[in-house]
């Protein structure tokens, strides 16, 4: 997710428990592809994985994901992640964001399906054959009838698999997310699908896999405050992450950000957009970005946060508002 997992993020989770986190594959955040070439160090910024075989430490690879609307230019830009080391290719065609898809980029293409395929097709025939090339799409622009010719046509021109967040570009982020949407464009293909959209516990998992038929699931936000579903959902942890070694989590992520280069200041702006995304799923990380987010510094954003998660279990939290 632009903005947020990156590099360290995608470290600290794939790291845990022991490194049996139940995460099978990462995604870079998007790399914005133009009528120019992409040039190395923009892959290794948003996916400094590249430098050690394009895996996490724990193992986990993570493919390069692109957004774009230029078939020449994104097949240009695939060649060159593919160079340095990736492991697979992930194309971008659910992006909402009205700065990207009016600049031809993102879900926008979804509106035109032959676009989807041109682009898949360039990519697909400029990376080697064993390395997997992936669409992730939304289910439609204004409304979701169209996603099984879309999910066609990334077929047609050659994904290995396809990602679908069951909302409509239209729907941003409102609810609800469209399984049974996500279901047909599974049934008319025969590529995998991979269903996406609030999928914040075990139990939305279940929902999914009965509304969708899909097996596989990609897990953007959820993961944020509940780092701990994907081993969950595998049955290898039982239990929610408590607040201690949660704190440590983001400890580490602090400190693993400041060890790739980031800033105070940039690595204070990442914590606190991962706290405000747990805020959403747990009751202590909501008070602990209420209490966070007009802190200035890291020192005192650290300080905080272990204060409020490593506070006496038996004292109930209060929440403000
Ligand atoms: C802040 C933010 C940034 C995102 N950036 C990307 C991105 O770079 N690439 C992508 O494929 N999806 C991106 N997404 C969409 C997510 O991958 C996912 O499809 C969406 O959030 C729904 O899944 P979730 O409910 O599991 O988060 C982003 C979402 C958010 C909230």
């Amino acid at each position: 997710m632009d903005g947020v997992t990156d590099g360290s993020y995608r470290e600290c989770l794939t790291a845990l428990f022991g490194g049996r986190s139940g995460i099978s594959l990462c995604v870079s955040e998007f790399v914005r592809v133009t009528r120019q070439p992409v040039v190395e160090r923009v892959f290794l910024r948003h996916c400094p994985e590249l430098a050690r075989g394009g895996k996490t430490r724990a193992g986990v690879p993570v493919f390069v994901q692109l957004l774009g609307g230029e078939p020449h230019w994104m097949a240009r830009a695939a060649e060159t992640a593919v160079a340095l080391g990736a492991p697979g290719i992930d194309l971008n065609f659910g992006c909402p964001a009205k700065t990207v898809n009016s600049s031809d980029g993102g879900a926008t293409l979804l509106k035109d399906p032959c676009r989807v395929e041109a682009v898949t097709r360039a990519v697909r025939a400029a990376v080697p054959a064993e390395l997997p090339v992936t669409v992730k799409i939304r289910v439609g622009w204004e409304d979701p009838s169209p996603v099984v010719e879309i999910a066609r046509a990334a077929e047609a021109g050659g994904a290995s698999w396809l990602t679908i967040h069951g909302r409509t570009r239209r729907q941003l982020y409102k609810p609800p997310v469209d399984y049974e949407a996500i279901g047909r464009a599974q049934a008319a293909v025969s590529m995998a699908v991979v269903a996406n959209g609030d999928l914040f516990g075990v139990p939305s998992l279940f929902e999914a896999a009965q509304r969708s038929g899909c097996t596989a699931f990609m897990i953007g936000r959820g993961a944020m405050g509940r780092p701990e579903l994907f081993a969950r959902a595998r049955g290898t942890q039982r239990a929610a992450l408590d607040p201690r070694p949660f704190e440590a989590l983001l400890d580490v992520y602090a400190d693993t950000l400041l060890a790739s280069g980031a800033n105070e200041r940039n690595t204070l702006g990442r914590l606190k957009q991962w706290l405000r995304m747990a805020a959403m799923l747990r009751a202590d990380m909501k008070l602990a970005f209420e209490q966070c987010k007009r802190l200035q510094t890291l020192d005192e954003a650290r300080a905080k946060l272990r204060e409020i998660l490593l506070r006496d279990p038996s004292e109930p939290l209060e929440l403000a508002g």
